[in-house]
């Protein structure tokens, strides 16, 4: 790909501007050797201003998403773009959130810029196990564990019962539940069938990766060997 095209699809600016900065010297090699339009170079060894080219496209990232921001490019409100470098709003392919998290739900996002890793994670066979701690308006029943593992639990306004979800009771009124679909607001709906509320929710996990200590509002690249890991059944 040309030099232009590829800076240019990382959102450094139009393909006018990308021009630009060649002709004002800004693109160079990592020994600060001028680079031009036509030149031919590694992604790894170009600099602007100095500084190393964001990763290509294949791009993957984990988002610690705080309370209050959307998945959305557009709301009037913070989006999940506001935390990440403006940059990434502009690349081409456009990175995009992989499944949501309601605007007061934290925890962990994965966005990617890559289409078929997206549909392999949201896709329903992959099953992987989103885990969610909620912190609930009222105590627990008793009841909630088995009704969610049922597999016949229905949403209102749904025509399916849901998979089967675990349970675990981390205290009075906080449960951590693991869920292998994503249905709109599923899990704010499902304590709502038992007749509770959630207070607070938190995402700490897909598959076998977790936030770990990445604090609320950062973000980190996933590489290969994290990626794999997602699908590997957490222990
Ligand atoms: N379930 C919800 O209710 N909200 C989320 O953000 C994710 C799962």
């Amino acid at each position: 790909m040309k030099l232009v095209k590829l800076i240019a699809n990382l959102g450094y600016g139009s393909r006018k501007d990308v021009t630009r900065m060649f002709r004002e010297g800004l693109i160079t090699d990592a020994d600060g050797e001028v680079l031009y339009a036509d030149d031919r170079a590694e992604h790894d060894a170009i600099r602007i201003d100095g500084e190393p080219l964001d990763p290509p496209a294949g791009l993957v990232i984990m988002l610690h998403k705080p309370v209050g921001y959307t998945c959305s490019t557009k709301d009037r409100g913070r989006v999940i773009y506001d935390l990440l470098p403006d940059r990434f709003r502009l690349r081409s392919p456009l990175l995009s959130p992989v499944g949501r998290l309601d605007r007061e739900t934290s925890g962990m996002l994965l966005m990617t810029d890559d289409g078929m890793l997206l549909h392999r994670i949201v896709s329903p066979k992959a099953k992987l196990a989103k885990v969610y701690d909620a912190t609930l308006a009222q105590d627990l029943r008793g009841d909630e564990a088995g009704v969610f593992a049922s597999g016949e639990l229905m949403l209102e306004s749904e025509n399916t019962p849901l998979h089967p979800a675990q349970m675990e009771v981390l205290g009075p009124r906080q449960a951590r539940l693991t869920l292998t679909e994503g249905r709109y607001h599923q899990v704010r709906r499902m304590f709502a069938a038992v007749g509770n509320h959630v207070e607070a929710l938190h995402r700490p996990r897909i598959g076998g990766l977790a936030l770990d200590d990445l604090p609320a509002g950062e973000w980190r690249t996933l590489d290969a060997q994290a990626i794999e890991r997602l699908f590997v059944a957490a222990a």
